[in-house]
Parts: structure tokens; sequence; C-alpha cells
């Protein structure tokens, strides 16, 4: 079956009732799983690298718009949350800049590694801004205002 394949498939535990912030998570995941495809078919790091700097890329526009949306509706922990949105960006930086020059192999240990990095965040940080954020909300949960709010597809 295909679906064994796939690394990292979307579980509704990632959920944070938010839709276009889930969306943006679904993208992200997307995007490690086609770096895994790519890896289990053997394809170049040529052709893993715009993978790789399009999860970077997309990582650094999920962010902003995710702390745009936490500022906009108050969250009370938007500080720590900021400082762990910095430590996964360098290490996505990080691997990126590895891959372009030539210092990264990915296997499957950097798949592994990818998947934890996204998926702990989620289930972790993003979790409890949710909770936080549905708990507060009797209007609604405010759209990112401003610059962001035309932010990651
Ligand atoms: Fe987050
Ligand atoms: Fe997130």
């Amino acid at each position: 079956m295909a679906s064994t394949n796939v690394l990292f498939p979307w579980k509704d535990a990632y959920s944070v009732g938010i839709p276009r912030i889930d969306t943006q998570h679904k993208g992200l995941i997307a995007l490690i799983n086609e770096l895994h495809a790519a890896m289990t078919e053997g394809r170049a790091r040529t052709a893993m690298a715009p993978v790789m700097d399009e999860l970077a890329d997309y990582t650094a526009r999920h962010f902003a718009y995710e702390e745009s949306l936490l500022r906009q509706n108050g969250y009370s922990a938007l500080a720590e949350h900021q400082e762990l949105h910095r430590k996964l960006t360098a290490q996505a930086l990080e691997l990126r800049d590895k891959l372009r020059a030539g210092k990264l192999t990915v296997t499957i240990e950097t798949m592994q590694f990818l998947k934890n990095w996204l998926a702990n965040h989620i289930l972790s940080a993003d979790i409890a801004y949710s909770r936080e954020l549905h708990g507060k909300a009797t209007g609604g949960i405010a759209a990112p205002r401003g610059e962001h709010a035309g932010a990651a597809r």
C-alpha cells in the first residue's frame, strides 16, 4: 500500500482548530513528505535542494503568520513561542545550507528529525495556543491584519 510509505501522514491530533493554520501545517508536512519521497527514490541532492529551500521559506512565512495571529489575539506565551520558532528556523536554515553546500546527505535519520521537528512543535506549543485561544474566543479567533494577512498559502 502506498500510504504505508508516507513518512508523515496528517492526523486529526495535529489540528489547532484554525483552518488557515491547519492548511499551512499540511503544506509543511507535504514538503517533508516530498523530501522523503525524493530520498526513497534516490533522487539527486540537486533535486532535493529546491524542496528544502521551499520548506525553509514556507516555514518562515508560516511562523510569521502564526506569530501575527497570536499577537492579534493576545496570546499569553507569545514571547516563548517566538523563541521556539527562532530555534526551529535556525535548524531548518542549517539543514538547507548544508544540503546546498553538499555537506548533507538526506537519510532516514534526517527525515525522522524533520518529522519530529514539526510534529513535536505542533503537538506541544501549537496545541497549547490553540487551547488558550479557543478557550477565550467569544467572537471567534481574529485573523492577522496588515502585512501577514495574505502570507503563506
Ligand atoms: Fe508555532
Ligand atoms: Fe505552527
